[in-house]
């Protein structure tokens, strides 16, 4: 597991990195590759939507041009303190500070959800998305962007000791596995030799899916109480 695949470790990480975040964020994620991301989600006007991870609102920005029902969630006081600056503390977007983890919000409480950049700091990525499968409606969708692997095997190296980097087959597990259907990956680069990104859009399930619950019943059931932390 990476040095930042730690809760306390990545909220010190992001104390420094949110001074500069904004300014280094394009070189990899920039806004040509989040508004083609969001075209694939296909939000409606009137959905309600979570972006967790949301950091200083750059991807958040994006789904306003959407809706204007969107509640981010993040688990740095010094992001959101910048996103704050960008929206105001209540005004067009809701905060909410918290894990990934354990999403403070009801059952089927969301049209959809979005996730970028943020999965690959998540100690337990499958809890986190059984909390998404957990709160958004069954039938709707939610997207998830990630660091895709890297191919040469310095890099590797460097990644693994990291953070989570993950190709399309573990994607596609990690999603299987917390009981997701009709699952996508892309992926997406800033320019090449940029680090690429690995967009995943997976359904949750309606009452008339069949879904292999043994797979979920191996790996214990990971929704947790929801917080407000
Ligand atoms: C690379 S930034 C992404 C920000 C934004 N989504 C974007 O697209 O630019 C990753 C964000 O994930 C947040 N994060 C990391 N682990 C988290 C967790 N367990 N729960 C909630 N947020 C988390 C970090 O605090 C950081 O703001």
């Amino acid at each position: 597991m990476g040095i930042l695949e730690d809760k306390a470790n990545a909220r010190l990480f992001y104390k420094y990195l949110s001074q500069v975040y904004d300014r280094i964020n394009p070189f990899i994620w920039n806004a040509e590759m989040r508004d083609e991301a969001l075209r694939e989600l296909d939000i409606d006007s009137t959905d309600r939507v979570l972006d967790v991870g949301c950091g200083t609102g750059f991807a958040t920005e994006g789904l306003l041009q959407y809706s204007k029902n969107i509640h981010g969630l993040d688990q740095s006081a010094h992001q959101m303190k910048r996103a704050f600056n960008k929206f105001g503390r209540t005004d067009d977007v809701k905060f909410h500070r918290g894990d990934a983890e354990r999403l403070p919000f009801a059952d089927d409480s969301f049209d959809a959800i979005w996730s970028s950049g943020s999965i690959e700091y998540w100690p337990n990525p499958i809890a986190a998305l059984c909390e998404f499968r957990r709160v958004v409606k069954p039938g709707n969708r939610v997207l998830v962007v990630g660091p895709d692997y890297p191919d040469s095997w310095l890099f590797q190296q460097l990644a693994d000791a990291i953070m989570l980097f993950y190709d399309e087959a573990e994607a596609q597990e990690m999603f299987e596995t917390a009981g997701f259907v009709d699952i996508e990956h892309h992926i997406q680069q800033a320019h090449p030799g940029t680090p690429r990104a690995i967009t995943t859009i997976a359904r949750a399930p309606t009452a008339s899916d069949t879904v292999d619950t043994s797979v979920q019943q191996q790996v214990g059931d990971p929704a947790v109480a929801p917080t407000n932390d």
